[in-house]
Order: structure tokens, then sequence, then C-alpha cells
């Protein structure tokens, strides 16, 4: 953990290391080696496997509880009239959409988009209930969810531009890059679009500043961008990039 610890705060002053995108065994194991993680068909194999019995929700690098403190402040700002708005893009089966959902004090108006099916139809299924399971229940009165099959490079058919106050990608943006950058450059637009002129996008990854914070610099066409490290979680490093302020 101390490597791991002394590792990131090189990285943070300034040493280039090699890309790291790490992803759980069952992605990068077995058959589905070398698959592109841009291929929608990838992920509707990844989303069909089965989960630990009782885990409803499969998270990649971390889930909810691990960045509710990090979002809070950003949520304050929402009344009960206007629940603020929030997009997960390219949710899969995360616990995030669903966490903000039932234990945000605060109220929310939560949007979950992926471009696979399968993941959409099991969370609506989590969100409705069934079988032996209840339906998720608002820690807000106020508060919604939704989830909605949608491709994230392209949300004109979802979403006017400005609508949303904070924009969630939990690594979205790191799937998308393995099909090539403008791929992910274009997910950045579309997130940037979407955002409200005092919003936020938060992309949470495990890639090194070296390489995201460039990049996002870049394409943010004049935004603020910065990187808070969080975790470590069962010993990995991980990064918040955030993105705000208009253009
Ligand atoms: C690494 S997983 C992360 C899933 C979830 N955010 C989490 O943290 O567990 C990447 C997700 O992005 C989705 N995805 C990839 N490309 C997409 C696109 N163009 N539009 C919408 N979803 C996409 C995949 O289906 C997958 O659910």
């Amino acid at each position: 953990m101390a490597a791991l610890v002394a590792r990131a705060r090189r990285v943070l002053a300034g040493r280039r290391l090699k890309r790291s995108t790490r992803y759980p065994p069952t992605a990068s194991t077995g058959s589905l080696a070398g698959s592109c993680l841009a291929d929608r068909r990838l992920w509707d194999q990844l989303h069909t496997r089965p989960r630990l019995a009782g885990v409803p929700t499969f998270d990649w690098f971390f889930g909810y509880e691990e960045i509710q403190e990090l979002l809070f402040p950003l949520l304050q700002k929402a009344r009960a009239t206007a629940p603020l708005r929030v997009l997960d893009v390219g949710c899969g089966t995360s616990s995030l959409s669903a966490g903000l959902y039932t234990k945000s004090p605060y109220p929310v108006d939560v949007l979950g988009i992926d471009f696979s099916p399968v993941a959409i139809a099991h969370m609506n299924g989590l969100l409705e209930g069934g079988q032996d399971q209840a339906p998720l229940c608002p820690g807000h009165p106020a508060s919604c969810l939704c989830f909605m099959q949608a491709d994230a490079q392209n949300m004109v058919p979802i979403a006017p531009s400005g609508s949303f106050h904070l924009v969630l990608d939990k690594g979205t943006w790191d799937a998308v890059a393995r099909g090539g950058l403008p791929g992910a450059y274009q997910l950045l637009s579309e997130c940037l679009r979407v955002l409200s002129p005092e919003g936020t996008l938060i992309q949470f990854s495990d890639e090194d500043p070296d390489v995201r914070l460039p990049c996002l610099e870049q394409r943010s066409c004049g935004r603020t961008v910065t990187v808070q490290e969080l975790g470590p979680f069962k010993g990995i490093t991980y990064f918040a990039y955030l993105v705000k302020g208009s253009c």
C-alpha cells in the first residue's frame, strides 16, 4: 500500500509513468482477452455474467460509498423544488446512480445511461424490484432515478445542451479510449455539451494524471481541470478528474 501511495505521489509530482488502466479479471481474462472494450457486444457479454449472491450491482474501480464524501459538497446546491440533475454516463450495473438515489440526503434527479441494453434492463429491474427484492426507495422524497439505453458519444436524442449540473464518468472514458482517443474525445465533448455552465464533470479513473490531464486540458475549451487522489481502495490509488466552469 505504501508503495502505491509513493507511486501516486511521484505521478502527482510530475514523473512520467506508464499508462495503467486496470480492469477486474473478469473483463480481461478468458475468451474476452484482447477484445475491444469500446465494443457494445463485449459489454453485453460482461453485463450478462452472474453476480455474487446478494450483490445486485457490480462496480469497476470502487462503489458509491467510497466517493460520497467527494460528491456531497456538489449536491448541497440542490433544493427540494429543484433536485440537482445528475448524469451517470456508461452507468453499467454500478452502485453509483442507485447509491445517489437511495442515500443522498440532498434531492437528486439521476439519469443513468449505457449503450448496453443488458445493463439497462438489469438496472431497471433493480429500481423496480421484483421476485425477492423490494423496489429502491429514494433517500430524499424529491429524488428520482431513471435508466436509459443511449450512446454517450451522441446524447443529442436524450439530453439538450446544458441540462445537467453534475456529469459522472466512472471508467467509461477508460473503456471508450481502448477503441482510440477520438472516441474518448467525442465522449468528453458530449459530456461538456450537456453540462450546465456552472456544472461539474467528474471522471473517475486509475489512469495517471500525466496521461489524462493533458487530454482533458486540451479538449475542455478553457474550463478548469483539477485532479484529486482517491483511496487507496483495496490497495489501488485512483483519481477524480474534475472539469468545471463554462467555456
Ligand atoms: C468500465 S465500465 C464502467 C461501468 C460503471 N460506470 C462502473 O463504474 O461500474 C464502462 C461502461 O461504459 C459503457 N459504455 C462504453 N461505451 C459506451 C458508449 N459509447 N455509450 C454508453 N455506454 C458506453 C459500457 O457498457 C460499460 O458499462
